[in-house]
């Protein structure tokens, strides 16, 4: 549940009225999603029952085919759509009217008649963790079929962008047992058949890239994610990027890697649970993954091969928080042969040249997703040693330039505000001062994060990198400066600043 859905159930538990009553138009709209939840439910029970029939029987014959087993069947809530015609008939019987079946993306129209949207398909339920069904997905029993699967579009009981498939059982698995992570797939037969070997904690994203409401609901019931993607598509440096947001939504991700052209699937049907529990075992953290993909793709026998890996792995390397990066400095030593002060070198080369790019105000004031620098992050910590009243905190390394990112930026102000007028910074001030609720509480909570024998050297390389790239930032930006001016004393001015800031 939402805040508000639980603030409501508590308040029905205990027979209180609500202190806002729901205006007419939030009225409406609730009687509409539980209109369309409703057929959504009868459509999935006629699916269901058809299976049954002897009209299912292309369709049960699939599904034993496939090696999926009676229980399993159930467990899911699978379904067939025997025609085009049968759902509508049955809806429109039962008294609803074409435009609630549209408005569920039960059924297509076209020349005056209409049409089961899921016809002559495998159905597959879509359920919420409330365990209503908000969506189906259908699946052609004939592989000459187009496409392959049908899914249900957007509705108001459905945003494909923040729905992940099978978590309703993860949230029943979950009253069950301590589910200590769960697994990432692509595909709902994934899920499916892990499910039926005994690994059941797995969820799918919904065939399009992985979005970052899902990372955040995945985030509700767990800190790490395996994520487990066909052994071809996980090498892709596409899937970086969903990878990526699930580590900037605070997740712990490990990679699994899987046979070529095997999803998990044929994986698990294959080697059996044992098999692909091994798999689990042995999957990468992120950035041993990342690493691990990169070194395979230069051959790194030959000098070339590892000054060219060592290049791309830098900007890995740039995007760790200072810890991390001693550490993998190391492996990248290791895997290119080159020397760790090297390495090291040319990372902050490299994270120099980051930092003059010019920042337009859209890229400060954007949430940067995949671009974790580390002057964002020391930002950050500084903030959160603030209020979390670390003793070791300088009043003076608080300063208005170590601050790019918009929240960031108006919290700094708030600190030196306070500490301008001696008062103690208040952690709940901060939602005033911004509406970024989700960065409040990455401040908040980024102190704790770092173990107490570590923090204070986190904290001096913090300082330092925000020193050190500040000070980058600020030459490049007076080389802008002298290269747009036109007046001749004003340049003279960048100049002698930029001649200081040199002997620097
Ligand atoms: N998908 C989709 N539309 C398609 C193909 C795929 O929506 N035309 C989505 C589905 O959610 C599917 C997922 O992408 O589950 C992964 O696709 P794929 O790996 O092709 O499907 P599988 O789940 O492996 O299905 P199957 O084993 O039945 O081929
Ligand atoms: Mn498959």
């Amino acid at each position: 549940m939402d805040y508000v859905e639980a603030v409501e159930w508590l308040a029905r538990r205990a027979g209180m009225d609500l202190p806002d009553e729901e205006t007419e138009e939030e009225k409406r709209a609730r009687i509409r999603r539980e209109k369309i939840l409703e057929v959504m439910r009868l459509a999935a029970r006629f699916y269901f029952d058809n299976l049954r029939s002897p009209n299912g029987k292309a369709a049960s014959e699939y599904i034993k085919k496939r090696g999926l087993s009676e229980s399993t069947v159930v467990e899911f809530g699978m379904g067939y759509s025997p025609d085009f015609q049968s759902l509508p008939d049955y809806l429109i019987k039962k008294g609803y009217d074409l435009s609630t079946l549209k408005d569920a993306c039960l059924v297509s129209d076209a020349d005056g008649r209409i049409y089961d949207f899921f016809g002559e398909r495998l159905i597959i339920p879509i359920i919420n963790a409330k365990d209503q069904v908000i969506a189906f997905g259908g699946r052609t029993l004939e592989k000459e079929k187009q496409p392959k699967y049908k899914n249900s579009s957007n509705t108001v009981v459905f945003d494909k962008r923040k729905t992940l498939f099978g978590i309703n059982l993860i949230k029943k698995l979950q009253q069950q047992e301590t589910v200590s992570d769960l697994i990432l797939v692509e595909g709902y037969m994934d899920v499916i058949s892990l499910r039926q070997a005994g690994i059941k904690n797995a969820v799918a994203s919904m065939g399009t890239s992985l979005t970052v409401e899902q990372c955040k609901e995945l985030r509700k019931y767990t800190n790490t994610v395996y994520v487990s993607y066909d052994g071809d598509a996980a090498g892709q440096m596409a899937t970086w990027r969903s990878l990526d947001l699930l580590a900037a939504a605070g997740l712990e991700v490990r990679v699994l890697t899987m046979p070529e052209g095997l999803d998990p699937d044929d994986t698990v049907r294959k080697e059996g649970y044992e098999g692909y529990m091994r798999y689990k075992s042995e999957a990468l953290p992120l950035v041993d993954f990342k690493l691990r993909t990169l070194a395979s793709k230069y051959n790194l026998l030959t000098a070339d091969g590892k000054n060219k890996f060592a290049t791309a792995a830098l900007e890995i390397l740039a995007a760790l928080d200072p810890i991390a990066r001693d550490v993998y400095v190391k492996e990248v030593s290791r895997l290119s042969g080159l020397a760790p002060d090297t390495i090291k070198n040319s990372l902050e080369d490299g994270m120099n040249v980051r930092a003059q790019l010019p920042r337009t105000a859209e890229r400060a004031e954007e949430e940067p997703r995949t671009e974790i620098n580390a002057r964002l992050i020391s930002a950050r910590y500084l903030l959160s040693a603030v209020f979390a009243g670390k003793e070791f905190v300088k009043v003076t390394d608080i300063k208005e330039e170590h601050f790019d990112y918009a929240p960031h930026k108006a919290i700094g102000e708030y600190v030196l505000r306070c500490i301008a007028k001696r008062e103690r910074p208040l952690i709940g001030a901060l939602y005033n001062i911004t509406d970024n609720k989700e960065e409040i509480e990455k401040v908040i909570n980024a102190a704790a994060s770092v173990p107490a024998d570590a923090e204070r050297e986190y904290y001096q390389k913090c300082i330092r990198i925000l020193e050190k790239s500040g000070l980058q930032k600020r030459k490049a930006e007076l080389l802008e400066k002298i290269r747009l001016s036109t007046d001749p004393e004003e340049t003279e001015l960048y100049k002698e600043e930029l001649r200081k800031l040199l002997r620097r």
